[in-house]
């Protein structure tokens, strides 16, 4: 039996009007989606990116006119940012002025890192653990330790006036 010519069709337009607006749904609901994820996702995965220093690592000590010819030991702290994980690290320099530069050595022993003492009447530095010495350069004048003390880079900010570390 054929179908008569005044039969008419199943409406074809009803269910493609239906698929087309399913589809139109589906992209707004994607892109409404992707408005909302994409910076939210960016924000998460933005300290693994940037990882490491939160600044550009140089830490001031203060006003550069607080330091001068002799060597003097300055705490400071800076923020630290590794992935998720934020954190407040301590750490303690000596800094002096030679000649026209300015010089900083870290204070911690390269035996086993406690914190060494400058002895000015004796121009070296001692560690209280095991009796390491080193020199006004922080070159090892006395074992255990094996390695010099770190120099670590200093600069004079000429815009705000401050004696500045680079942390390593
Ligand atoms: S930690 Fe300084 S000599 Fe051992």
């Amino acid at each position: 039996m054929s179908e008569s010519p005044e039969t008419p069709s199943p409406a074809p337009t009803t269910d493609a009007t239906r698929r087309r607006f399913l589809g139109l749904s589906a992209l707004v609901s994607a892109l409404t989606s992707a408005l909302v994820l994409v910076p939210g996702l960016g924000a998460f995965l933005a300290p693994l990116i940037k990882q490491g220093k939160e600044t550009d690592g140089w830490v001031s000590l203060g006003k550069a006119t607080r330091f001068g010819s002799e060597r003097k030991a300055v705490p400071f702290t800076f923020a630290r940012q590794d992935g998720w994980y934020r954190s407040l690290q301590s750490r303690q320099v000596v800094v002096w002025k030679d000649g026209d530069e300015w010089a900083a050595l870290s204070t911690r022993c390269t035996h086993l890192g406690c914190a060494v003492q400058w002895k000015a009447e004796e121009r070296k530095f001692h560690c209280p653990c095991h009796g390491a010495e080193f020199d006004q350069t922080g070159a090892i004048v006395l074992p255990p330790a094996d390695r010099p003390l770190e120099r670590l880079q200093v600069r004079e900010n000429k815009q705000t006036g401050n004696l500045e570390v680079k942390e390593s």
